[in-house]
């Protein structure tokens, strides 16, 4: 259970709410790259941290991310024409540069004053791994982009796309903190399990779904390790990481293509999930890059010309009771459809959480939370978050291990962690 006041402190984003400044003291992902394929190409209207800009790509191929609205009179940009080094609004022509500069008032003469005094907004971005990564905090304090493992192997290694979730971004972010939850949602009954609704117990609801929780404040973020007792004298330990303030790598198998997810706040009612996809060892295969292009298990397919599933809310995400019935655990078919079912609205766009019981279950989503609200209050006592200093500590693994239960898994998950370690599975 949350205090309204802190439910307000992480849920909100706009522009001088705490959690909104301390998401501006970091790189954040804007859009795709290929959403500005090219020099003077469409402009794109962005909406991040609750602030409407527009993106564009000038004659030179720089790009530009300025106040959607004109400094006129307010005319959406995206109507804009992108022309000779800026973007023209088509309500009177004023014209406006990558840095946002108002470099041409066409329908008055003005003093060079009164142009500068018209300037957008306009924030600083970096293009990397297929993303364009935009910094919304003061100048002075600009980070260097994490070390990311994924913007560090060869392109033919790697992928990235994203898409568009419903609710609030926190709810998303707690879904990454919540091991326990793939046993149950995310889960397929095999054939000799007991069909939902039936009698005689239900089997495919067994203790797996317990899990132990282990975490660790760490230079990053968090490390959340959850384990699992296999039962055979092993324990799985899964491991997925918090780098601030909203990146989530995903405890993987060694040699596994490897995920991460990336939350970014739309507004405070709907945000982007960015997904970096790499291996570290070999190029991503024909039948990887099909599915991530066109959807699958664990792909939503998109609606044509938009990043937006076509399972989403107005339709109940597509879900399939006689699926639901037969193998299924949901019914919905691909698994970020699973989790935007269950997110989206948890007693609240903006979930309540005033209501919760938690468990032990649930323990790293409230030390999750706990990090998030201490670094964000810091931030409004003038203690800047450390992690933005740390570029380097940003280069780890999530793992997924499998070790004796009596064993030292933390210093087995640490060495496992090591991004210099070769990523083929134990069995290649
Ligand atoms: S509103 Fe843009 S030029 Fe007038
Ligand atoms: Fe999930």
């Amino acid at each position: 259970m949350l205090s309204g006041e802190d439910n307000e402190v992480l849920t909100r984003t706009g522009p001088g709410t705490p959690m909104g400044e301390l998401f501006r003291r970091f790189w954040i992902p804007a859009l795709l790259a290929e959403e500005l394929p090219g020099p003077d190409c469409p402009p794109v209207r962005v909406t991040l941290l609750n602030e409407k800009l527009v993106a564009f790509r000038d004659t030179q191929g720089r790009i530009g991310l300025i106040e959607r609205y004109c400094k006129h009179r307010g005319a959406d940009l995206f109507f804009g024409r992108n022309e000779e080094e800026g973007l023209r609004c088509v309500y009177h022509g004023w014209k406006f540069d990558v840095e946002g500069r108002c470099v041409d008032i066409p329908n008055a003469k003005v003093p060079q004053a009164f142009k500068d005094k018209c300037a957008s907004r306009s924030y600083s971005t970096l293009e990397r791994g297929g993303m364009i990564w935009a910094y919304m905090g003061p100048r002075e304090l600009m980070p260097e982009l994490p070390a990311y493992e994924f913007l560090q192997v060869p392109e033919s290694h790697y992928y990235v796309s994203k898409f568009q979730v419903g609710g609030n971004y926190f709810q998303s972010l707690e879904g990454e903190a919540d091991s326990g939850h793939v046993t149950f949602l995310h889960r397929y009954l095999g054939a000799d399990t007991v069909a939902a609704g039936s009698t005689g117990g239900a089997p495919h609801v067994g203790r797996v779904g317990v899990v132990h929780w282990e975490v660790e404040e760490t230079e990053y973020g968090l490390m959340m390790a959850a384990q699992r007792d296999l039962g055979d004298g092993r324990a799985q330990w899964r491991a997925n990481l918090l780098l601030m303030p909203h990146t989530v790598p995903i405890a993987t198998p060694r040699g596994v293509t490897m995920t991460c997810h990336i939350r970014v706040p739309i507004d405070d009612e709907s945000s982007w999930l960015y997904r970096p996809r790499w291996h570290p060892a070999r190029p991503l295969s024909e039948r990887e890059l099909s599915e991530f292009r066109h959807g699958g298990e664990d792909y939503p397919e998109l609606i044509p010309g938009t990043y937006i599933p076509k399972e989403n809310r107005s339709n109940d995400y597509l879900i399939n009771r006689a699926a639901q019935r037969r193998f299924s655990f949901t019914g919905i078919r691909s698994l970020p459809a699973q989790d935007m079912a269950v997110q989206t609205d948890q007693n609240g766009i903006i979930a309540d959480r005033s209501g919760e019981n938690l468990v032990s279950a649930d323990k790293a989503i409230v030390l999750m939370r706990h990090k998030l609200l201490k670094a964000a209050r810091d931030l409004q006592k003038g203690i800047e978050p450390p992690e933005t200093r740390r570029p380097q500590s940003y280069n780890v693994r999530a793992m997924d291990i499998v070790v004796p239960i009596e064993a030292d898994w933390k210093g087995e998950m640490l060495s496992a962690m090591d991004p210099e370690k070769p990523w083929v599975s134990p069995a290649s």
